[in-house]
């Protein structure tokens, strides 16, 4: 069931003090990819919930780098199509790019420009919420293709960080939350 297969998720993410710099506990979902089992919990679930919320998906979108490791599976699974969005400068041919905040600085994310046309339903994946920032940046880019975006999806929500708020007013929707 739903818990069992929680619980298998869980046990699959480990935690390492001070990564990438002191202060952050890292979260780092690589176990969870070791395990043939744990994946496909992981994309059991996510199915789950687009099967239960919603009637019509077009696309799944995913983000540059870990979103493109749980997207392409559950996309596989409704029978959808599944788009990259990138870190500035890896991708050919006319794109689109919006610029975000990081802790310090900014970064830009990009998508190819014909990825997405106006009116398609998209979900946005990635592994893990924490500011929200790069999500963010995916539902802006969305919005300048004219697409819907349905809500975001990912493995881990970090709630301290309200993550969720910037995403205001679609949802996320978290397997697990620290
Ligand atoms: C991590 C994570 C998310 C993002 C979440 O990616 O995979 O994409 O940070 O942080 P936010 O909610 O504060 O935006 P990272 O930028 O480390 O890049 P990577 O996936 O290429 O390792
Ligand atoms: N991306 C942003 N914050 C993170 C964290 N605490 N663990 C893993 N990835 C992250």
């Amino acid at each position: 069931g739903t818990e069992g297969k929680l619980q298998l998720v869980q046990k699959h993410i480990r935690a390492f003090p001070d990564f990438p710099k002191k202060g952050i506990l890292f979260r780092d979902i690589c176990p969870i990819l070791k395990s043939p089992a744990a994946l496909t919990a992981v994309t059991d679930l996510f199915e789950e919930h687009v099967r239960n919320h919603y009637q019509q998906v077009d696309l799944i979108i995913g983000l540059d780098a870990r979103g493109f490791l749980f997207g392409p599976l559950l996309a596989q699974r409704l029978g959808v199509g599944f788009v990259l969005v990138r870190k500035k400068g890896k991708l050919p041919g006319t794109t689109v790019c919006v610029a975000y905040d990081l802790e310090y600085g900014t970064a830009e994310v990009e998508i190819q420009e014909d990825a997405v046309a106006p009116g398609q339903k998209v979900l946005i994946i990635d592994d893990l919420l924490a500011t929200g920032g790069t999500l963010y940046a995916a539902c802006e880019l969305m919005k300048k293709q004219q697409a819907e975006v349905l809500g975001c999806m990912v493995v881990i929500q970090l709630k301290d960080l309200n993550g969720a708020d910037r995403l205001k007013p679609h949802g996320v929707f978290s397997l697990l939350q620290y």
